[in-house]
């Protein structure tokens, strides 16, 4: 997979030459190519941003070095296999990202990220774009940084471990949290006692159907308490009567085919 990336800050960027991400671009598995914006700037400064029409607090990015920007990478030859490239816009404003679309985008063979800063991009450059790419605007969560770099980072990160090749085993994508809309259970090493704190006996049992059943269950209970609203988008019909079980303990009760809770938790 090709990535283009373009920011003011190429630098933030350079993370990515570390660790698993840096083996699968030495690897020739991935290739990070960044692009200053300032460099599709034509006034002695490099400004990149103005202020915004309608008055108000910041300042939001000229459209012009973007649409030179994204008109440069869109020339660039790419695989027959993606007629369009994609173009992720990182922003507060955008849809939540998930692991569905980490997935999703890890199938494509170009992506390209256009980090603003300030107060955003100026609009028209995200409409106009979709005349040469599939668009998506995706927000981290409900909370603000200061720039699109850390979200691209994040995105990239969560995308490009899925593509095959970058980690070595891949049974480790499979019980993921977020992989089957739960969490997942705590993990455990050696020492089997530290700190006068035991670890659960079923783990050292070497039997591999009660570790597995453990696993689930614990899996099912730190849903419940850390993220009651997986539990509400769970099918139950999607679970063994194990897994009801546990969900029923909890205080969950099927009504009209989802999972609910009468009386909320106290809090622990
Ligand atoms: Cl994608 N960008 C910025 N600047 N802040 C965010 C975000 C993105 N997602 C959550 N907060």
């Amino acid at each position: 997979m090709r990535i283009d990336v373009i920011t003011v800050f190429p630098a933030y960027f350079d993370v990515l030459r570390l660790s698993l991400l840096g083996k699968a671009q030495q690897d020739g598995v991935i290739e990070v190519h960044t692009h200053d914006l300032r460099d599709f700037t034509h006034d002695r400064h490099r400004t990149v941003d103005d202020t915004p029409y309608g008055g108000g607090p910041g300042m939001v990015m000229r459209p012009e070095p973007w649409g030179e920007a994204l008109d440069h990478i869109a020339a660039l030859p790419t695989a027959p296999s993606d007629a369009r490239p994609l173009l992720v816009v990182p922003t507060p404003a955008g849809r939540p990202f998930t692991q569905q679309q980490a997935n999703s985008w890890a199938q494509r063979s170009r992506l390209v990220v256009a980090c603003g800063r300030y107060e955003g991009i100026d609009q028209r450059v995200v409409d106009d774009a979709s005349r040469l790419f599939d668009v998506q605007e995706v927000s981290l969560g409900d909370y603000v940084v200061n720039g699109g770099e850390v979200a691209a980072l994040v995105m990239i990160e969560a995308m490009a471990r899925l593509i095959p090749g970058v980690i070595g085993n891949r049974d480790s994508l499979d019980d993921e949290s977020h992989v089957a809309g739960l969490v997942e259970a705590p993990g455990y090493t050696k020492p089997a006692v530290w700190r006068s704190h035991g670890v659960p006996d079923v783990l050292l049992s070497g039997n591999h159907g009660a570790v597995e059943r453990w696993r689930r269950d614990a899996s099912l209970r730190r849903t419940s308490q850390v993220r009651p609203d997986l539990i509400q988008r769970l099918d139950p019909r999607s679970l063994d009567d194990d897994d009801r079980e546990v969900l029923s303990d909890n205080g969950w009760l099927v009504i009209d085919g989802r999972f609910s809770r009468a009386v909320p938790p106290m809090a622990d």
